[in-house]
């Protein structure tokens, strides 16, 4: 699905610094770059890149200069960011990771994206993208959505973009994605509807862990919207939620059942305890076009995408979390 997202490769004259590189909406951000002939620094703990393999050829992966790093250590992220034009800033725990690990989550998610913000501000980069999240919605008046370490650390860092662009006018856009769904998405409390279509077409039995209401925002959609913020220079430290379409935990595995009528995959449990509703107009207003995938081709896309790597002996049942 990535001919679905266009990039201008010519929107560039430096090189792009891609924290959390390894994850999955890294992957494809690193993906679409790359197949757009733009110079990429991927930055991860993890210098070994499972998830971009999964969507690019070893002569893609070869054109990425990786740097193995902590985003938590500040000469390590202004290093990898001397010479860079933009950052696109990804790097972070997860909610489980950071309720197991509350520390660590406030040294990965709060440090490191002051790290981020340092590293612009002494290298003069204009151009920061940063994952904030819907779960910072949580924390808005009156909210009565779940408080989470996760959200309280990415509502932290709004407030960081916020204070660079009051004090240093460092400019940055902040994005609160959705569900992100698609191949390379394996970790995470609302992976499991991406887990769901992984399982099936493996031919594993699966339960999603929730029901009702998700959006279904497609990681190259998002990378895509992460890629726009890149390609200009800032104004100001704008946060823009992306939903994506909203759907169903339902539709989605009805449309699996389609898809592969052997497969075995049920819903259990509750709604999660984010919107998934919400207005990508504003984003959109800002950023222009960077592409959208409706939810049944998404879901299509990407079962499809995760036979074909079972049929490579890329993917196999023990890779199901
Ligand atoms: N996936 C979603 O649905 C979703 C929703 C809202 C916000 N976000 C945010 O978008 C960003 C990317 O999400 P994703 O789904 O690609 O996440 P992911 O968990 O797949 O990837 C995160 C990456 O960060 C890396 N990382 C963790 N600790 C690090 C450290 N100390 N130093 C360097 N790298 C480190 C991990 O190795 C991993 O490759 C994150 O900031 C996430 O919080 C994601």
């Amino acid at each position: 699905m990535l001919d679905r997202f266009s990039v201008n490769g010519n929107a560039w004259s430096g090189r792009i610094l891609v924290t959390g590189s390894g994850g999955c909406i890294g992957a494809w951000a690193l993906a679409l770059l790359v197949r757009a002939g733009v110079d990429v620094t991927g930055f991860d703990l993890d210098p070994a890149p499972r998830r971009p393999g999964l969507l690019m050829t070893e002569e893609e992966l070869g054109r990425v200069s990786w740097v193995a790093g902590d985003i938590a250590d500040p000469d390590a992220v202004r290093e990898a960011a001397a010479g860079c034009q933009a950052i696109i800033h990804l790097a972070a725990l997860q909610v489980p990771f950071c309720k197991a690990d509350p520390i660590g989550g406030a040294r990965v998610n709060v440090v490191g994206t002051a790290n981020v913000f340092e590293a612009a501000r002494q290298e003069g980069i204009r151009r920061v993208g940063y994952a904030s999240s819907i779960a910072a919605h949580s924390f808005f008046p009156d909210s009565p959505y779940l408080k989470t370490l996760y959200g309280a650390y990415k509502t932290c860092g709004e407030q960081i973009a916020a204070v660079y662009w009051q004090d240093w006018q460092v400019p940055s856009v902040g994005l609160r994605p959705s569900v992100v769904q698609g191949v390379g998405r394996d970790q995470g409390v609302t992976s499991k509807t991406t887990v769901a279509i992984q399982a099936a077409a493996l031919g594993v039995p699966y339960t999603v862990p929730f029901r009702g209401p998700v959006s279904f925002l497609h990681a190259g959609e998002v990378a895509s919207a992460f890629i726009q913020i890149a390609a200009r220079d800032g104004d100001g430290a704008p946060v823009f939620d992306i939903n994506g379409p909203s759907t169903t935990v339902e539709a989605i595995v009805n449309q699996v059942r389609t898809l592969a009528p052997d497969s075995n995959i049920a819903i259990d449990g509750d709604p999660l305890p984010f919107p998934a509703d919400l207005s990508d107009d504003p984003v959109r207003a800002h950023l222009g076009d960077y592409g959208s995938v409706a939810p049944a081709e998404g879901v299509e896309g990407t079962f499809l995408a995760f036979r074909a790597l079972a049929e490579e002996g890329r993917m196999v049942a023990s890779d199901i979390r």
